[in-house]
């Protein structure tokens, strides 16, 4: 029902390439397929089952009449590890894949999920516990994707499959994936799509509206989320580029780091807003936390979202849907928590099976406006 309605929203354009914050960019784009299922062999990893040393489990996959595998998923664990919980996103991640793994069949006391408190130190201890527990698949959300090599290694040793979420490790690491045929995968969206329509909504409004002061540019204001993630660097590249695209000049007022964090965003609009005052026309945020922040900034200093200022996000959080539904924000994008947290358990579910997955799953983002904000909110609040 979700999955059809998003489908709907779906909007068609996307462009990749290079861009820049106040800064410039690289060439990044890449090609990347949404979607699933190719068979492919594995060497290093078998499937669980054939791998336990715990001889309390067996080999509970059975046939039926079609051929395809219906596995008892009740004594199966799950060890999901999230990079921070007090993530405004990944807290709706998480509690949509705890859900959906339960309706899958997996028990709740089986699904163990932990807070890596933004430390990466202290996820790798809780990897080696999960290791030790012998989970039958791993979710990692990682505190750092740099990190991805050295977890990847110690859970393939293990004989453990791994479903990285949310952060996404570079190419060198999803391409050792591949020619090993691990059982690891990537699932996730694709963030230059989300960039792309964040300076899409704003070139939608056109150019007479956005340039107040009629110097025949755009001037904005950055906000980042943490600078490791390359959610991060393709929001803050692929938004600009949008406005670029569109032949329109832009000035960078402010380019700066708000680690994804509503009170960090705060601080840094109100600084801006103090620095830079009505030549500030656009405020672009890496996510809604940190929108949610600039808001506060912005009507703090006594400005007025639509008539003298414009502003977006990322996410599709309920309380800037709200925003974007009564105009104090300009727009979001759905960051689709649904898609990624299910397409996450069906591969874990995959390899527990026996079965392989793509080396990426991904999916698509949203762009959300006032014209479409109202029927996103009443999907992701299950209306
Ligand atoms: C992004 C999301 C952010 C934050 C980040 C964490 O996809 O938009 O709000 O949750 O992931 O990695």
């Amino acid at each position: 029902m979700k999955k059809k309605i998003v489908s709907l929203l779906i909007a068609m354009t996307m462009v990749a390439t290079m861009a820049a914050g106040c800064g410039s960019g690289d060439d990044t784009s890449k090609d990347k397929e949404t979607t699933t299922d190719q068979e492919s062999g594995g060497d290093k990893q078998s499937t669980p089952d054939d791998t336990k040393s715990d001889d309390t489990k067996t080999n509970d996959t059975k046939t039926d009449d079609t051929g395809s595998t219906d596995t008892d998923l009740s004594d199966k664990k799950v060890g999901v590890c999230i990079y921070q919980f007090s993530d405004n996103f990944m807290t709706l991640f998480r509690g949509e894949l705890e859900n959906y793994l339960v309706e899958q069949g997996f028990s709740k006391e089986n699904i163990k999920i932990v807070d890596g408190a933004n430390d990466q130190g202290t996820q790798s201890g809780q990897i080696d516990n999960f290791i030790t527990e012998g989970v039958d698949v791993l979710i990692i959300n990682p505190v750092n994707s740099s990190s991805a090599e050295t977890i990847t290694d110690k859970v393939v040793d293990a004989n453990i499959p791994l479903v990285y979420i949310n952060r996404e490790p570079d190419e060198n690491e999803e391409k050792r994936w591949e020619e090993n045929n691990w059982n690891v995968t990537y699932v996730g969206c694709d963030a230059r799509q989300s960039g792309t329509f964040q300076g899409e909504m704003i070139v939608d409004l056109g150019m007479d509206k956005i340039d107040l002061n009629k110097d025949g540019k755009v001037q904005y204001i950055m906000v980042q989320g943490d600078p490791e993630n390359i959610d991060a660097q393709y929001r803050t590249e692929f938004s600009v580029k949008a406005l670029e695209d569109a032949e329109w000049k832009v000035d960078c007022l402010s380019d700066q780091v708000g680690n994804w964090q509503q009170d960090q965003a705060q601080q840094i609009v109100a600084n801006a807003l103090g620095q830079h005052g009505e030549n500030v026309e656009v405020v672009f945020c890496n996510n809604d936390a940190m929108a949610l922040g600039a808001l506060q900034a912005i009507d703090a200093a006594g400005r007025k979202v639509g008539e003298d200022i414009f502003l977006v996000g990322v996410d599709a959080l309920s309380e800037a849907l709200e925003n974007v539904i009564s105009g104090k924000m300009t727009g979001t994008v759905f960051n689709d928590h649904f898609s990624q947290s299910h397409s996450a358990a069906d591969a874990a579910i995959k390899y527990i099976k026996g079965e392989t997955n793509d080396h990426y799953i991904g999916c698509d983002y949203v762009k959300v406006t006032s014209e479409n904000a109202q029927e996103v909110l009443d999907m992701v609040s299950g209306k």
